[in-house]
């Protein structure tokens, strides 16, 4: 081999015996587990082609070692307002900083996960991208930006990537047919082939006169073979309301039963409005072929200014964009095609397999609001709390969530904190501990706006405070009095115990709001730190990172 060329990095995984073989890393951040899952393939295809591959955990990984690397793919979903997963953000910090070396040696590739209907679209995968580019290193292939339905684009990727790994090894004797397919997987059913989960009981969990309307949702996975661990998700499908499809139907002057493909689904148009389309969130790809299709001048500029198209898009529908902008003659197979696959909404679990065996619980918050002089209403959340009759099923399946886990040690101390629908996991927190009949001590702090309609599962928190298994719980009720308490004001208020029990190695748990409450608790949290633990901000900054490292500070933030 060439110098540099496939075979001569340093870093060889283990049980390398030849110099002909590439060598490859595959790095990734991952918030949910998707990035993982396809690193993972990605990982098992690229050995199967006689390429050395080792897969690791972005917060696994040195990143002094890319001085001595070859060949290394990123695969990276992104947060927020574009900020990176949280196992991401050192790489992605020493990259982008002074200590960055040079990477004129390095080929690379970027498979980034996002999502069109958040304005920084891939940004992290972006990032990647560009400041390995400035750093001199050579992309292997085009970086890929994937929308939720991400795995036919994500396999087309990767199977171009080992076959360029493979001509850059010169390899002749390597198997090339076949291609890459998705990894054989343990379980049977997964994101791509859902469980049929029987709904056993959906009930409103507020109490009367509530402002509110937040359901408990108990599904079976009898059956199954799925299993999860507190922390876990439950991915649902969906069902748009059928008065909104009709309605776009009728707007559109199409006819419900034209037969349409959806992907390899074969359906109606109806059907396929129903069950297989978003319909009530746009994204830029769609506006931009509904402006192509409708000739509508204001819409092509709309796709010119970012903010502007944010703010345009925010609750309205694909009714409010037929209005708008009308299409005339578009065939029911063409507006199949204009949008994008209904994606999955996932749900963090409100029980332990240990307390409920084969079922699996939700806490589901209803959104509803009025934009545009009509009602507005989350897909997944109204079908959930409106349209979801009792014996019904719905498609689901787990997606694992290893960033979210409880202490391996059962005597370590737990602090949770999670307003609202963020209640879910330390539910399951507790169900498992109290099964497990852990010794260490937890605190939730919880908020909602109403005490006597609002405090989700009170019952079963007194009681588990009344036998000892919760140590302390701390509540913010924001509209019981004139001025808003949030669970913030609390730790804020208790910054002597909560540093006590940091210093005594207790874990921090943040679960819920991701736009506005979990900045203000990581906020809450360094000035508790700067106050209790007297250290200035730098230094109160590393604290929460070293936590972040030792896994004892994990969010689970929508
Ligand atoms: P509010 O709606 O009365 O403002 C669960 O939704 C609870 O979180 C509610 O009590 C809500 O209060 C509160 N909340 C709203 N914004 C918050 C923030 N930035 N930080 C913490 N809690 C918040």
């Amino acid at each position: 081999a060439q110098p540099g060329a496939p075979g001569t990095a340093a870093a060889q995984g283990a049980g390398d015996t030849g110099q002909e073989h590439p060598s490859l890393t595959v790095l990734y951040g991952s918030q949910t587990g998707n990035c993982e899952g396809l690193a993972e393939a990605l990982g098992e295809q690229a050995n199967a082609h006689g390429i050395n591959a080792r897969v690791l955990d972005m917060a696994d990984y040195k990143p002094r070692q890319l001085k001595s690397e070859s060949y290394v793919v990123v695969v990276t979903s992104t947060h927020g307002e574009g900020e990176p997963p949280d196992n991401a953000l050192d790489l992605h910090e020493f990259i982008h900083g002074r200590k960055a070396p040079s990477l004129k040696h390095l080929q690379y590739g970027v498979l980034a996960l996002g999502d069109t209907s958040y304005e920084h679209y891939c940004q992290t995968g972006k990032d990647f991208d560009a400041a390995f580019a400035k750093l001199g290193a050579t992309a292997l292939v085009e970086r890929a930006d994937c929308d939720v339905d991400y795995d036919d684009e994500a396999e087309a990727w990767c199977k171009t990537l080992i076959e360029r790994l493979q001509n850059e090894a010169g390899a002749s004797g390597m198997p090339t047919a076949g291609g890459v397919s998705a990894a054989p997987t343990t379980e049977a059913y997964t994101r791509r082939y859902p469980f049929m989960a029987e709904v056993l009981d959906n009930q409103w969990l507020n109490g009367r006169g509530s402002s509110k309307e937040t359901r408990h949702i108990e599904l079976s996975l009898e059956g199954s073979g799925l299993s999860y661990q507190p922390g876990d998700s439950l991915g649902l499908y969906p069902q748009n309301d059928p008065a909104l499809v009709a309605a776009i139907i009728e707007r559109l002057g199409l006819d419900a039963d034209t037969p349409v493909t959806a992907g390899d689904i074969e359906t109606t148009l109806a059907g396929a409005l129903k069950h297989h389309r978003e319909i009530t969130l746009l994204t830029r790809p769609v506006v931009e072929k509904w402006a192509a299709l409708s000739g509508s001048a204001q819409l092509t500029e709309l796709t010119t200014d970012n903010a502007k198209l944010t703010e345009w898009l925010y609750g309205r529908d694909l009714l409010d964009l037929a209005e708008d902008a009308p299409v005339t003659g578009l065939d029911a197979q063409t507006l199949i095609e204009t949008l994008r696959k209904l994606p999955p909404r996932l749900y963090s679990i409100a029980s332990s397999q240990s307390a409920v065996d084969d079922e699996v619980h939700l806490t589901v918050a209803a959104v509803r609001y009025e934009t545009e002089g009509r009602k507005r209403e989350g897909v997944a959340s109204s079908w959930l709390a409106d349209r979801l009759a009792d014996d019904t099923t719905v498609p689901a399946y787990i997606e694992a969530n290893k960033h979210f886990r409880l202490p391996e040690d059962d005597a370590a101390p737990v602090i949770m904190i999670g307003p609202g629908t963020g209640i879910a996991p330390f539910r399951a927190f507790m169900q498992e501990r109290e099964e497990r009949e852990a010794e260490g001590a937890n605190w939730l702090l919880f908020g909602d706006r109403n005490f006597h309609s609002d405090f989700l599962y009170q019952s079963e928190w007194l009681a588990w405070r009344r036998q000892g298994v919760v140590d302390r719980i701390d509540v913010a009720f924001s509209r019981d009095q004139g001025e808003k308490v949030y669970v913030q004001q609390r730790l804020r208020e208790n910054a002597e115990d909560v540093w006590r029990w940091l210093e005594r190695g207790a874990y921090l748990y943040v679960c819920g709001d991701a736009d506005r409450m979990a900045p203000d608790v990581h906020r809450a949290l360094l000035d508790v730190i700067i106050d209790a633990g007297g250290k200035n901000e730098e230094d109160a900054t590393d604290y929460l990172r070293e936590l972040t490292r030792q896994k004892r500070y994990q969010r689970d933030i929508y």
